[in-house]
């Protein structure tokens, strides 16, 4: 069954914290063509220089407050000024969480807690949207329709998140409900899956965003580590579908209230991507690794809430998608980062390890 039209974005202020980041831009775009007004909010701390040029943004972008989400004047100010927000910012790396889990909690709980606070108190504030992550599943306990396919993740399923960055954002899941169900607010939550594309550049000792890693590597002549062998089943959804799903979740009347998976639908796994990327770099060598620690297993998005909710699906296959991005890396050599041209295959699988204080 359709929806309702949604409601007319034009003119409307959208706050986005983070909004400096890989997903942060790209919604930029897309509000910005739906004839809404994007407001970034960004402490600039995941990226240098030529990333953020990448990313169509910097210091000096008109659009971008440079700041951070725990500045609680500051983020009331912006709130206040807004009819949606959608919290993107956060500490977003499973290996930065695990290595630096102070910056994690300030971040991702504490600033979180600042952003919530501040929208329970904006009488105008139309919908809250938080961004959480499919890593809230752990292993999980994927359901799985036939015995032959692969498993599928549902809302409300138990959630078992194995790392410091999962149970950062399923404390922020909760704090959403407790504190703007509470205050009467309007949210949404999304669990993004494995988001990639064009713009997508790794952060240091990361094993996850596995298609920029191949790619990268692959185009500098260097092994792809498949840890646990590339068994891992993930749901890999393109960067502008995400942004998309973003739009229509702001003023999708029924996503009032809902946690909303967002994937395509379709399992990929680990070696699936490896052996996609070396199609286009026939040379590159393709090595099993170590299961790196606090890595889910992973399963496949169930994204029947998704359609149904927001009346919309992905438009990009994840070869498609794949494609594009060896494009970008290709055309854009500058995107591959200068820590990346020194790594070795073992110093990779060091930087993987969980810190024994841990
Ligand atoms: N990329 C993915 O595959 C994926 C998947 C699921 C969920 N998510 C979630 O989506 C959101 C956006 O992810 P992304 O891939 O764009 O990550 P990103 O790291 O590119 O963007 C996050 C942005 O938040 C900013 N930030 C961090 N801490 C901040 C603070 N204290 N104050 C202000 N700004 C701060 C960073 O500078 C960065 O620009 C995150 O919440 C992430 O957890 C991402």
């Amino acid at each position: 069954m359709s929806l309702q039209p949604h409601d007319d974005l034009t003119g409307a202020r959208v706050l986005i914290t983070g909004g400096a980041g890989f997903i942060g831009t790209a919604l930029r775009t897309a509000l910005a063509r739906a004839g809404a007004r994007p407001a970034l909010l960004d402490n600039l701390s995941a990226y240098g220089p030529t990333t953020l040029t990448l990313l169509g943004t910097g210091p000096t972008d008109p659009d971008l407050t440079v700041g951070d989400i725990n500045d609680e004047p500051l983020v009331r100010r912006l709130v206040a000024d807004a009819d949606y927000v959608v919290h993107a910012a956060a500490h977003s790396s499973v290996h930065g969480c695990t290595t630096d889990p102070q910056t994690a909690v300030r971040s991702n709980l504490t600033g979180t807690d600042t952003v919530l606070r501040a929208v329970s108190g904006a009488r105008n504030m139309r919908r809250f949207l938080l961004l959480s992550t499919a890593q809230v599943y752990g292993h999980g306990a994927p359901h799985t329709p036939r015995p032959e396919q692969a498993g599928f993740f549902t809302e409300d399923q138990p959630l078992d998140p194995l790392n410091i960055y999962a149970n950062s954002k399923l404390w922020a899941e909760r704090h959403t409900r407790q504190l703007l169900g509470v205050a009467g607010r309007d949210y949404t939550i999304l669990r993004p899956f494995s988001v990639y594309g064009p713009g997508q550049v790794p952060k240091p000792g990361a094993a996850s965003w596995v298609v920029a890693q191949f790619t990268m590597y692959a185009a500098l002549g260097q092994q792809l580590l498949l840890n646990n062998g590339g068994h891992q089943l993930r749901d890999f959804i393109y960067r502008d579908d995400v942004a998309a799903a973003i739009v229509r979740s702001l003023t999708a009347p029924r996503a009032a209230g809902q946690t909303l998976n967002l994937g395509t639908g379709t399992p990929t796994s680990v070696r699936q991507v490896a052996e996609h990327v070396r199609r286009h770099f026939p040379a590159a060598d393709i090595v099993d690794a170590p299961r790196v620690a606090q890595d889910p297993l992973g399963a496949c998005a169930d994204t029947a809430r998704m359609h149904d909710v927001l009346d919309w699906s992905p438009a990009v296959s994840v070869t498609e998608g794949i494609d594009r991005y060896v494009q970008w890396v290709r055309t854009t050599p500058n995107a591959i980062p200068d820590w990346m041209r020194g790594e070795t295959s073992t110093s990779r699988i060091t930087s993987w390890r969980v810190p024994a204080s841990l």
